[in-house]
């Protein structure tokens, strides 16, 4: 997809990943950050790590560091240039939840409650603290401080996409033109990623293969992935597996070919094709595995760049609150 887009139709490109793990996994990685560096070298961006969003379901100030510094990481080893991209801690830019406070005096209650990610929680009886249901402004406000025109997200945001786009116009409406419309930027073909059970791949679900885990633990849990339970003779549908659907994800068109062939063909257990996805996803990891490693080794210099990027960002943010509270008449305008 992103081959036809080009810069000018880019603008600047911002995005977020929240640090609620201990660390990324294969499903975040192959649904928006292995994509953050191709836009990269296409047009301007920036990616956050949103630590203000996680505070609604990670509690222990250890746990929240961590796993920042982990998501910080982990950007630079999949080759997010520090040079290039603006990587920056959310909550070190507080601009964002003044903003925020704004955007919800905006923003319809109902709006808020029909959003999926509340829904879900409500669902499942889960404690819903505030954030929560707050959190789809939160996110708009990010969005919109940094004045992002692409942001490239997994199918799951695209209601949360929706949501800033329908407030950015209010507000445009109602006080001007401050902020651009984004525009999501959601892959169609890589779709829904599974887990080892067959659902989305999600840390909710504890069914998912970590981006850094090591090579032993990897393959063991792919062995893991529910097939069904054809015998080795007998001939199968790759459409239908999920580790040829993860396959895919990893290889390239003529290894896809051909293993599609080998399924059809039957002769072929799902234990071997396991074995061709451990080794597709390695050639493609065990590099970035590498790098994640050797950054995580080096906390300070993790700091300076983050430091750096904040600074960067709030250059940026300042710029549009100027506009804001001008717009809304707020602050020193009297
Ligand atoms: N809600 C997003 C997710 O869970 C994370 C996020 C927060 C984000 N702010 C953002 C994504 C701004 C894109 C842009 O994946």
């Amino acid at each position: 997809m992103e081959k036809a887009l080009d810069s000018k139709k880019l603008g600047r490109v911002f995005s977020g990943i929240q640090p609620s793990g201990s660390q990324v996994h294969i499903g975040n990685y192959l649904g928006a950050m292995r994509r953050f560096v191709r836009l990269s070298k296409l047009s301007e961006t920036i990616v956050c790590i949103v630590d203000l969003h996680a505070l609604t379901s990670v509690e222990k100030r250890e746990e929240l560091e961590k796993n920042s510094q982990s998501l910080a990481a982990a950007y630079l080893a999949i080759g997010l240039d520090p040079e290039e991209v603006v990587i920056f801690r959310q909550s070190d830019v507080p601009a964002v939840c003044e903003l925020s406070w704004y955007l919800a005096c905006q923003f319809p209650l109902g709006l808020l409650e029909r959003a999926h990610s509340f829904k879900d929680a409500r669902a499942k009886n889960e404690s819903v603290n505030a954030g929560r249901m707050f959190y789809p402004i939160l996110m708009a406000a990010d969005i919109l401080l940094y004045r992002g025109n692409s942001v490239p997200v997994g199918a799951d945001q695209k209601q949360h996409l929706e949501m800033t786009r329908e407030i950015a116009q209010r507000f445009n409406h109602r006080f001007g033109q401050v902020f651009p419309i984004p525009e999501p930027l959601i892959e169609d073909a890589t779709g829904v990623i599974p887990g080892l059970d067959g659902r989305k791949m999600s840390k909710s679900y504890d069914n998912y293969i970590g981006l850094f885990e090591a090579p032993k633990r990897v393959r063991k849990k792919i062995m893991k992935i529910v097939t069904d339970s054809k015998a080795v003779e007998e001939a199968k549908d790759p459409d239908e597996c999920h580790v040829f659907a993860l396959y895919k994800l990893f290889a390239g068109e003529d290894e896809c070919e051909a293993l599609a062939e080998r399924y059809r063909a039957g002769g072929m257990g799902y234990g071997e094709a396991k074995q061709e996805l451990f080794e597709a996803m390695e050639r493609e990891i065990a590099p970035l595995r590498e790098s994640y490693e050797s950054w995580i080794s080096r906390p300070d210099d993790l700091r300076d760049i983050l430091k750096a990027g904040a600074g960067r960002a709030r250059v940026i943010a300042e710029e549009t609150m100027v506009q804001v509270r001008d717009a809304i008449g707020v602050g020193a305008v009297l």
